[in-house]
Parts: C-alpha cells; sequence; structure tokens
C-alpha cells in the first residue's frame, strides 16, 4: 500500500510517500524557519501564504523522489489538525483535490497521531502495550496505547509545551529563533557551574507544567549577577529533561507498557534521547532526528495503520483537534 502523506499544519510544507507503513519512499519537507526567524516567531498569514507557494512543487517531488506516478497511489493523507487553520486548510485542500482527481481514497490525519507514528518508520517495530511521550511546540502528552490508533491520554503540560518553553527561553536569552536547537547548542557549549533552576514534579499526577520554569529563567536573566547564558540555557534543558524522563517512565511502569516511545520536534533533542536512552529499563523508540520535527512520512505512516477512516471529502481543518479525550 502506497501512501501519499501531506502536512502542513504549522511552518512546514511536507509531502512523502510511505509503502506498506514502513518504508519511505520519499520525504520532502520545504521548510520556513529561516523566513519566521526574523519575525522571532511565525506570523500565521506568512505561514499560509508560503504553503500556498510550495505545495505543488513539494507534492511533485515527492512523487518524483520515490519514481511514482499519481496512478501508483493508494491513499492520499493529509495533516487536519492540531495547527494554524491558514496554514492547515492549503494541505488539507491540496490532498483532497489530489484525491478526488486521482479517484483515491482521502484520509484526513490527526497531527499528533503523525508524531507517534515516526515511531514506526524505524527498523524494528514498537509493541502495545506502550507509552508515547509526545513533545512538540504545542503539546507535551502522555499517551498509552492498547492498539493501533487507540490513544489514552494519560498526562499532559497544564500550561506550555515542553517545545513552547525552549522557544520563549531561547527568546529570554537572545538566542534565537527557532528556539530548541539554539538552546540545545548554548547549552552544549557550558562547561562551568549550572546554576539550579526548579523542576515542577506535581506529586501524584502525571500532568507536567513548565510556566513556572520559564518564569524563574526570566528572573535568574534579569538579576545583577546573572549567570552567561548558556549557564542558564543547560539550567533549564536539564530541568525539563529531568522532569520529561522521570515522569514518563513513572507512568510506563505504572501502566504496564512493555517498551517507551518519544515522538514530536523536542524529542530531536540530544540531551533528552541521552538521557532517556540511559534510564529507560524497555525497549526505547526514538524516530530519526528528521521524522521528530515536521514532516509528512508520520502522517503517510498513521494512515497506513488506520483502519476504519471516514475518506469523506467533507473533513474540515480542525485546529484544536484533540487526539483523544483524557483518561485516568
Ligand atoms: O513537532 P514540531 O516540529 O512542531 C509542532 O508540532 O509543534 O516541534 C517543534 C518544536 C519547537 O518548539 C522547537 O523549538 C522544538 O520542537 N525543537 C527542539 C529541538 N528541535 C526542535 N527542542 C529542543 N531541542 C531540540 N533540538
Ligand atoms: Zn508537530
Amino acid at each position: 500500500m502506497r501512501v501519499l502523506g501531506i502536512e502542513s499544519s504549522c511552518d512546514e510544507t511536507a509531502a512523502a510517500v510511505v509503502v506498506d507503513g514502513r518504508r519511505i519512499a520519499s520525504n520532502v519537507v520545504a521548510s520556513q524557519s529561516s523566513l519566521h526567524a526574523a519575525t522571532g516567531g511565525i506570523v500565521p498569514e506568512v505561514a499560509s501564504r508560503q504553503h500556498v507557494r510550495w505545495i505543488v512543487p513539494v507534492v511533485r517531488e515527492a512523487l518524483n523522489q520515490a519514481g511514482l506516478t499519481p496512478a501508483a497511489i493508494d491513499i492520499v493523507a493529509a495533516t487536519r489538525g492540531p495547527g494554524l487553520v491558514g496554514s492547515l486548510l492549503v494541505g488539507l485542500s491540496a490532498a483532497k483535490a489530489l484525491a478526488w482527481g486521482w479517484q483515491r481514497p482521502f484520509c484526513p490525519m490527526n497531527h499528533i497521531a503523525g508524531h507517534v507514528y515516526a515511531n514506526w518508520l524505524g527498523e524494528e517495530l514498537p509493541e502495545f502495550p506502550l507509552i508515547c511521550l509526545v513533545v512538540s511546540g504545542g503539546h507535551t502528552d502522555l499517551v498509552a496505547m492498547r492498539g493501533h490508533h487507540d490513544f489514552r491520554l494519560v498526562g499532559r503540560s497544564r500550561d506550555d509545551a515542553a517545545g513552547e518553553a525552549f522557544d520563549k527561553v531561547a527568546r529570554l536569552l537572545g538566542l534565537g529563533y527557532p528556539g530548541g536547537p539554539a538552546v540545545e547548542r548554548a547549552a552544549r557549549d557550558w562547561l562551568g557551574p549550572v546554576p539550579r533552576l526548579p523542576r515542577a514534579w506535581l506529586p501524584g499526577s502525571r500532568d507536567f507544567s513548565f510556566s513556572g520554569l520559564k518564569t524563574a529563567v526570566s528572573r535568574m536573566v534579569q538579576a545583577p549577577d546573572a549567570p552567561p547564558s548558556a549557564a542558564i540555557a543547560m539550567a533549564f534543558q536539564e530541568s525539563v529533561v529531568d522532569v520529561l524522563v522521570e515522569k514518563t517512565l513513572e507512568a510506563a511502569d505504572e501502566l504496564g507498557a512493555r517498551c517507551v516511545l518519544l515522538a514530536g520536534g523536542v524529542a530531536a533533542n540530544g540531551r533528552l534521547r541521552a538521557r532517556m536512552t540511559d534510564s529507560c529499563g524497555l525497549p526505547l523508540f526514538i524516530p530519526a532526528m528528521a521524522l521528530c520535527t515536521d514532516n509528512a512520512a508520520m502522517i503517510a505512516a498513521a494512515t497506513s495503520y488506520a483502519r476504519d477512516f471516514d475518506d469523506s471529502l467533507a473533513a474540515d481543518a480542525e485546529p484544536g483537534l484533540d487526539l483523544t479525550t483524557r483518561v485516568n
């Protein structure tokens, strides 16, 4: 089965072809991040205009790189949410038009499900039941799965998402955009003493909270004897990683998971990858770096494992779409 996936929920215009849910035949991503660096963040209107400009060449390139004609595509899928509505609409409309024109089923996909399914594109396949920590710019979700597309939300951030915290702290430290990789680079270069920042453990809950940490960073930056920004970057990263690793492994243990998965843009963070690898006693899955941040191969992969999807062209963009309702 060959799935053409399209992703345009934020500031990446992406298209990919995945074969049988496992093999990436092509994975094309046109990133707008240098464009948004000028404004220090995404201007939604600018992002959607860029998607309009890039969507057709990116889809064409995905087919070219896969060496396939449209006739070889079995399903067309696209992200329907969550994301920026103007951005989502571009990829979704393009995918619907292609599905209609090629007379193929259309599958609207949840972006977060896509992130989770990036873990099915590696050498080994995850086994159920499992716990997946999804850490992106908009979400910090602990998801339990007992089967394909059976998502139970067992924990989430009560305020900022982990990636959002990285982005805000990068701005406070003057490290530029996008913030996550900038904080990681700054922290990597620091060899001096590391200042202490708080950790929000929220005892008795599987939820996360990062807004207090962000405030503590802001206070530290403004103090008269403020440590160098690289030292603060490292302290911040350690605090985030400590909580993410510990609470994920605790949940895996409590819920009897057979393996642990990481997903989302923050899963590209080297420190999180290393600490999780060191501490996890269960089989651990982390997508390849390029499959952590937004891409369309993950959307195609998630589609390949979706059984009874509604292939109606009526599916609309849903900026606030949840993966699932919360379960405790
Ligand atoms: O999954 P993603 O590409 O887009 C969303 O769905 O939000 O995640 C983007 C987020 C941004 O907040 C970015 O700063 C963060 O992932 N990120 C990182 C790293 N690379 C990307 N955070 C920490 N370290 C990184 N290396
Ligand atoms: Zn994402």
